[in-house]
């Protein structure tokens, strides 16, 4: 489609559907969700001359993976977002098929985006070209062209490039597929964002004694935290677990040690960074006071889409709420953003036995828990929350079959502080030790209901909506 009539249609679809979407009570009230059509990853995640932009892919014409785009919104304090122009549509050559996931930089002191134009051919096959596009001061992106092909010895699935500055040198990582199916990030560099050298693979299947690890890794994304490197990752292709790798495509973190030179990362094991139901592909940023932030997709490729009770009111998915990254014994823990304090209102403590707890209204909430023995929590009707002591279980209706369906998170459990927006719940536990992501759609209204004899300490805010 031609890119000036696909930025066309999608304003006009933005007008038309806005309203729609506002009447769906499943409509997230405080995080980030498309006005209309279909979001999935974030991208080019920054802070920029005192502003936030978070871009994300998004197919404004429909509630299918096609069209990919680059939305884009603002924020000064990671609270209130405001929508902006349309950053990148498809047309060009070398993107027909998508403006896939990338990341942004400041580069000769202009906002500058490296995404991934995805080609595909009529005989199924298809090629990727990491691409550059510059803000052009009006708050429109020209696209500058492709940087950088396929390069041999790979499928045709290489993309999300994440770009950083390290002493004076780009460096970016890739996510790809090699031609023995095996997933990779690549790195490589590059002293002008144009010209770029590919260093190595410094991760994947088959590598730093990791043994068969999946097909193809997604959105890789390297930083370095607390005197360590971390590489997240998005590995397709791993075999489910009894209680972990549950859902169709998994997000995950290698903590290590790069040596750019030799372009080699010695790293421990892969770890989830979410035992929930929805959380894919996340970016992260450096805020100002150098605090590492995250936002993730609530959302996994080819998980029940079809079955989203959102698509009749025109829309599907939304981000994770942002969150602040720390190594604690050698694990990455995330906690909710401070900044998201201030949607806090009226505070209220209860003390006793679970069993006893006062229900709570649950559908903008913020619950925290300090559990002293087993105890089961019930979000309305469509979610609970059980622990018995060593294995904490949050358990679903499947949309599609209606069996309920579990996800876990084994350990102690000290303190568990749950957000919930109207069709989200992210559960963090023992302040950041593990998260738990899901959606939900509840009926009218959600009440907590507690049960267990252990005692229990609850305390409730409601959240103020803030989303438009
Ligand atoms: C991850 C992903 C990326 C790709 C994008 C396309 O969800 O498949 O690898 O760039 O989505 O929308």
């Amino acid at each position: 489609m031609e890119e000036l009539s696909l930025v066309k249609q999608s304003a006009r679809a933005l007008m038309s559907g806005m309203p729609l979407a506002l009447r769906d009570p499943h409509r997230p009230a405080w995080h980030l969700a498309p006005s209309v059509g279909l979001l999935n990853d974030p991208n080019g995640f920054i802070h920029h001359d005192g502003v936030y932009h978070l871009f994300y892919q998004w197919n404004p014409l429909g509630c299918d993976h096609r069209n990919k785009c680059w939305g884009h919104w603002q924020s000064t304090d990671l609270v209130h977002w405001e929508h902006q122009p349309i950053a990148l549509a498809p047309g060009a050559c070398y993107d027909s098929h998508g403006c896939y996931s990338g990341s942004a930089v400041v580069a000769d002191g202009k906002l500058t985006l490296v995404y991934t134009g995805n080609v595909k051919y009529p005989d199924g096959s298809r090629t990727a070209y990491q691409c550059l596009a510059q803000d052009s001061g009006q708050g429109e992106f020209a696209k500058l062209g492709p940087v950088l092909p396929l390069p041999p010895g790979y499928s045709g699935h290489v993309r999300d490039p994440k770009v950083w500055r390290h002493r004076d040198s780009w460096y970016m990582v890739l996510g790809a597929r090699d031609l023995q199916d095996r997933g990779k990030v690549l790195l490589l560099s590059s002293a002008d964002l144009r010209s770029w050298r590919l260093l190595g693979e410094i991760a994947g299947s088959g590598l730093n004694g990791i043994g068969e690890f999946g097909y193809m890794w997604e959105c890789p994304d390297l930083f370095a935290l607390d005197g360590a490197e971390v590489l997240i990752c998005c590995p397709q292709g791993l075999a489910k677990q009894a209680e972990r790798y549950l859902n169709v495509y998994q997000a995950g973190y290698l903590i290590g040690e790069l040596d750019y030179r030799q372009a080699a990362f010695s790293h421990g094991a892969f770890r989830e960074l979410d035992a929930g139901f929805e959380f894919y592909a996340p970016q992260t940023t450096l805020a100002e006071d150098g605090r590492r932030l995250l936002f993730g997709w609530m959302g996994v490729p080819e998980q029940d889409e079809d079955a989203h009770p959102t698509r009749q009111y025109g829309w599907i998915h939304c981000m994770t709420c942002p969150r602040e990254l720390s190594l604690r014994d050698g694990k990455l823990c995330q906690l909710p953003a401070r900044e998201l304090q201030q949607l806090r209102g009226e505070h209220s403590l209860w003390l006793g036995a679970a069993g006893n707890a006062p229900e709570r209204p649950l559908g903008c909430a913020e619950l925290q828990l300090t559990p002293q023995g087993a105890f089961s929590a019930a979000f309305g009707e469509a979610m609970t929350l059980h622990w018995d002591g060593e294995l904490l279980r949050l358990t679903r209706r499947n949309l599609r079959s209606g069996q309920p369906e579990h996800r876990y998170w084994r350990g102690e459990v000290t303190h568990l502080q749950l957000l919930f927006d109207r069709s989200s719940v992210e559960i963090f536990i023992n302040r950041g030790e593990a998260v738990m992501s899901a959606r939900y759609f509840p009926g009218p209204e959600p009440l907590l209901r507690m049960s267990g004899d252990g005692a229990l300490a609850l305390e409730h805010w409601p959240l103020t909506p803030c989303m438009l």
